[in-house]
């Protein structure tokens, strides 16, 4: 039996934001590997066999999908949101680059999913319309250091920035150091969403000023979108509309 590795992206969610490719593959697997939740996200079935691990493991986590695949079984490796994105991808091509040379040889395929900061911005309008970057605020595999100069590097070039991992009870005041460089760098009336667990039951969007931001309105679940300079808030009844113009003028 001819095995292969797939690792796919769940999306950030909800059932109808999974692309039919990576049904597909899900309906195709023998075996689904991944970070609890996700891998709980997959229906069981007859045939199938779910390989839930914690999310320290990610390098044995790969080695072990790349193993079976050899062995010829059909592995989904899945992430939520995209896999490329702070996710899994990475790790299974760190493993094939030290791990043995017949892993090379393997059929291994990225399918890509909607990633948080995409279906955040969708619910908010259109915050990351122009130039924009993403940045990791977890310093659990870079140091904070790095962090910092890419934040500052970023407000300076005045991009919108979509900050995934902000806040973790593991790492309560990160977010809040964030937030007092924006406020020394950026005018109070700078626009952030807080997009929490987004396309599910328990979705919640703040859209606010710099100057209301708050830590406590991040926590791990939570996307944080920051406009650029540009980017502006149009009041109306409900929810407003936030979007980052198409043009910067000359
Ligand atoms: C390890 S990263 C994984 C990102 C994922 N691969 C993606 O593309 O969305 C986890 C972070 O993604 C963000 N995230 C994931 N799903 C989300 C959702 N449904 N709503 C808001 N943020 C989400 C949060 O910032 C969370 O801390």
């Amino acid at each position: 039996m001819t095995g292969w590795v797939v690792i796919a992206g769940l999306g950030p969610g909800a059932e109808g934001l999974i692309t039919p490719e990576v049904s597909a593959a899900l309906d195709q697997a023998t075996d689904i590997v991944g970070y609890i939740p996700y891998v709980r996200r997959v229906a069981p079935r007859a045939g199938l066999v779910l390989h839930e691990s914690d999310n320290r493991v990610e390098l044995d986590r790969a080695r072990h999908a790349l193993e079976m695949a050899r062995a010829g079984r059909r592995v989904v490796v899945v992430s939520s949101g995209d896999p490329g994105v702070f996710a899994m991808a990475s790790a299974v091509f760190e493993a094939v680059e030290e791990g043995p040379e017949i892993w090379r040889a393997l059929d291994i395929r990225v399918l890509p999913g909607i990633t948080a900061m995409l279906a955040a911005a969708a619910r908010a309008g259109a915050p990351l319309g122009h130039d924009f970057c993403a940045i990791n605020l977890s310093d659990n595999l870079k140091p904070w250091a790095v962090i910092d100069r890419r934040l500052r590097l970023a407000i300076e070039a005045d991009f919108a920035m979509a900050f995934y991992n902000p806040r973790s009870k593991a790492r309560p005041d990160g977010f809040g150091m964030v937030l007092d460089l924006l406020r020394q760098c950026c005018a109070p009336d700078r626009v952030i969403i807080f997009a929490r667990a987004v396309s599910t039951a328990e979705e919640n969007l703040q859209i606010c000023r710099l100057e209301q931001a708050r830590p406590e309105m991040a926590d791990m679940r939570t996307v944080v979108l920051v406009g650029s300079s540009a980017t502006r808030i149009i009041e109306r009844a409900g929810q407003p509309f936030v979007y980052t113009p198409r043009s910067v003028p000359a």
